[in-house]
């Protein structure tokens, strides 16, 4: 079974047939929504808002334990995370899509692992490659199927939110390595890599990140939306051909 976990300007899927919620309970806590149930091109698959349906929840209050501990409860296996991000190599210009392969953690703080307290063993999960081989390529192909551009591999930083970065810090992650940034790609990958789920990333670029071209004197959140509203019909398109697949 797949899920899609949604992100900032895809709160909901549209058109998801047969749609209907079910309130999960875990035992680190409530998920930031009730999932949905639904059919996409006719497949079953399960939706979670990430930021909850109302968006009300920021990036570094989520309970991403709850959430992907939901995911698993109701038997999915594999979970495309779509998210917005901050573009920062030359090419992940405003409106890209973008399937990373990398990650660099910057956030602090958050509940990011299951294996811990005296009831759990100490487990240390292989990531050298954080995010699912096959799941990854299943996206990329749906993108080409359906005729949108897409960029093959990135390097996603990802940071602690909720304030937007300063150019420095932008510049240093540019140093890093880093070519898209974004405040909810971890710990969610590292714990669906725990829980044993297949996990990869689309990612939709919103804006330069701070400090590059357009963004040089500032960012503006108004033009974020309009990008966002003028994307997020392309990703709803390449996840249905991924249901349909
Ligand atoms: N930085 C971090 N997260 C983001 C950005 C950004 O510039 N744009 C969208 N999400």
């Amino acid at each position: 079974m797949l899920a899609i976990i949604g992100g900032s300007g895809f709160a909901k899927l549209a058109g998801l047939g047969k749609a209907r919620r079910e309130v999960v309970r875990t035992p680190y806590g409530d998920p930031s929504c009730a999932l949905t149930h639904g059919e996409l091109d006719g497949r079953p698959i399960v939706f979670l808002a990430r930021h909850g349906y109302g968006h009300t929840i920021a990036p570094h209050e989520i309970n991403y334990r709850a959430n992907v501990w939901a995911l698993r409860r109701v038997e999915v296996t594999q979970v495309v995370a779509v998210a917005t991000v901050g573009g920062i190599r030359a090419d992940c210009v405003a409106g890209s899509l973008v399937v990373p392969d990398q990650i660099v953690d910057y956030t602090w703080g958050r509940k990011h692992t299951y294996f811990e307290g005296v009831e759990q063993p100490v487990t240390h999960i292989d990531f050298t490659w954080p995010y699912d081989a096959a799941l990854r390529n299943q996206l990329l192909e749906a993108a080409r199927r359906c005729g949108r551009p897409v960029i093959d591999g990135a390097v996603y930083g990802c940071t602690q939110g909720p304030r937007l970065e300063t150019a420095a810090e932008i510049a240093r992650l540019a140093r890093d390595g880093c070519d898209l940034v974004g405040m909810t790609g971890m710990p969610e990958a590292a714990l669906a890599r725990e829980a044993g789920l297949a996990y990869a990333s689309l990612c939709v670029v919103a804006n330069q990140a701070a400090g590059l071209g357009a963004s040089r004197a500032g960012i503006s959140m108004p033009e974020i939306h309009t990008v966002l509203e003028a994307t997020m019909g392309h990703v709803r398109t390449v996840l249905a051909e991924l249901a349909r697949a």
